[in-house]
């Protein structure tokens, strides 16, 4: 395993991630989780009593992240396999956290894709939640208006070193919570 990805497994991902509001016993969704640099620290986060749900479309990147899941004794975390559909196949108002890191960008979906995810974001999340997101290859004052578009605000922006393709970087996280006006 590379330097970075090892320190961020051992420990650095968790700290950060506790920073950026995540907690023991939320209900959280990783949409686009890949082979599971977030998911991991996140299901060791929330413990037993939270569950996170880890979509992707990406077979190969989710039998990584179930292996993953097995070697560290990760019994909370529920892999979802989709075609990329932009419908979640979630009740309304049923998490406590939805992450979108290095996921919503032109790379993978349009805008008018973005916004449709958005909206269904929006939707599954509950009222006292937050949505995080990590923007990657868009403009950061791009992806807040676009957010911001469909009711949500942003409640704070922190500055972190982050894991991106197994790599150190620096980079925002983006916290937003529901408007209901
Ligand atoms: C750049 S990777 C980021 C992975 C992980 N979130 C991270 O930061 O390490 C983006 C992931 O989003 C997934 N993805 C893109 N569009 C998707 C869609 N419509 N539905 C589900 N997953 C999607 C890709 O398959 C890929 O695994």
């Amino acid at each position: 395993m590379r330097d970075d990805l090892k320190k961020w497994m051992e420990g650095e991902g968790e700290r950060v991630l506790k920073q950026v509001g995540i907690k023991t016993g939320q209900i959280i969704l990783d949409f686009g989780c890949g082979s599971g640099n977030y998911s991991l620290p996140i299901a060791k986060i929330i413990g037993d009593k939270g569950k996170l749900f880890a979509l992707d479309k990406n077979g190969t990147d989710l039998d990584k992240l179930t292996q993953r899941a097995r070697e560290g004794k990760l019994n909370n975390i529920k892999i979802i396999k989709t075609k990329g559909e932009l419908i979640l196949p979630f009740k309304d108002e049923f998490f406590d956290v939805v992450v979108l890191y290095d996921v919503l960008h032109f790379y993978y979906f349009s805008f008018d894709e973005r916004k449709k995810l958005l909206k269904e974001v929006y939707r599954v999340l509950k009222q006292d939640s937050f949505l995080s997101v990590y923007p990657e290859h868009m403009g950061l004052e791009e992806i807040k208006r676009e957010i911001e578009d469909v009711n949500f605000y942003l409640k704070r922006k922190y500055l972190k070193r982050l894991i991106h393709e197994d790599s150190y970087t620096k980079g925002y996280i983006l916290n937003f919570g529901k408007k209901f006006s």
